[in-house]
């Protein structure tokens, strides 16, 4: 599903943390936001989670505004690198738990929450994983687990702040290639925050880089190294 940015701005304090940003990302499309360290990133990401609200501005999903629904009604997926597994509940349960917490008339039947599950441990490859702790897991698996745990809920739009951050290099770059798979897999749109530019460039479609609150360029990866649109741009890309 498309999401639009419609000049949103939001501010914490004296300083506006978005300043008027707009962004429109197209059906299926896999977009990087990167900028350095209090840019705006997980700002804008949640206020498109519905985490988050604007002060002016709105946000579209397709046609629909969604502005002020809250994030349960947006049916979005999301991993964020602080949203930790349950540590008591094994990868199964924790992947079943956005179908578990559902009242009983909207929740599917157990055997069919099960098959999702197993589904879903197949699409991360992690078959025969369910069973075990969060405890018992490498910090890759993890990810995968929270990854499966996004997609409980068949979401059309997956938005993820830095997901693997905390992980070595080696493994970083297989989860990425796992994650952009998925992605065209499964036909999501996804918004992936970073301030890594070889990440976000060998992950995504288009990029867009904010610098204070404000996109400085929004174009695919080639044409941003080819023609950086600052001088901003062209010292971060350095
Ligand atoms: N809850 C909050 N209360 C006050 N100020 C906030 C809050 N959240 C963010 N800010 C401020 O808004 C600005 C943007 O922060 P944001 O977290 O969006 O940056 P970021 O690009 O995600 O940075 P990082 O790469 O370090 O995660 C920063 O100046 C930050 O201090
Ligand atoms: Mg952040």
């Amino acid at each position: 599903m498309s999401i639009r940015v419609d000049e949103v701005s939001k501010r914490y304090s004296a300083y506006p943390a978005l300043d008027g940003v707009t962004l429109e990302v197209r059906e299926r499309e896999f977009v990087a936001l990167l900028g350095p360290s209090g840019s705006g990133k997980t700002t804008l990401l949640r206020i498109i989670a519905g985490l988050d609200f604007p002060d002016s501005g709105r946000i579209l999903f397709g046609e629909s505004d969604v502005t002020d629904q809250p994030a349960a009604q947006r049916g979005i997926g999301f991993v964020f690198q602080h949203y930790a597994l349950f540590g008591h509940m094994t990868v199964e349960r924790n992947i079943a738990f956005g179908l578990d917490i559902l009242k009983r008339k909207a929740r599917p039947p157990r055997d069919e929450i099960r098959a999702r599950v197993a589904d879903l441990l197949t699409l991360v490859q992690l078959d025969g994983y369910g069973p075990r702790y969060p405890s018992q897991l490498s910090g890759g698996q993890r990810q995968r687990v929270a990854l499966a745990r996004a997609l409980a809920r068949n979401p059309r739009i997956l938005l993820l702040d830095e997901p693997f951050g905390a992980l070595d290099a080696k493994v970083r770059r297989e989860l990425r290639d796992a994650l952009r798979s998925i992605h065209d897999a499964i036909g999501l749109t996804s918004i992936f925050v970073t301030h890594d530019h070889e990440e976000a460039f060998a992950l995504a479609d288009r990029v867009a880089i904010l610098n204070q609150g404000s996109v400085e360029q929004f174009d695919a990866p080639a044409r941003i190294a080819a023609a950086p649109g600052s001088d901003f741009v062209r010292s971060f890309l350095e």
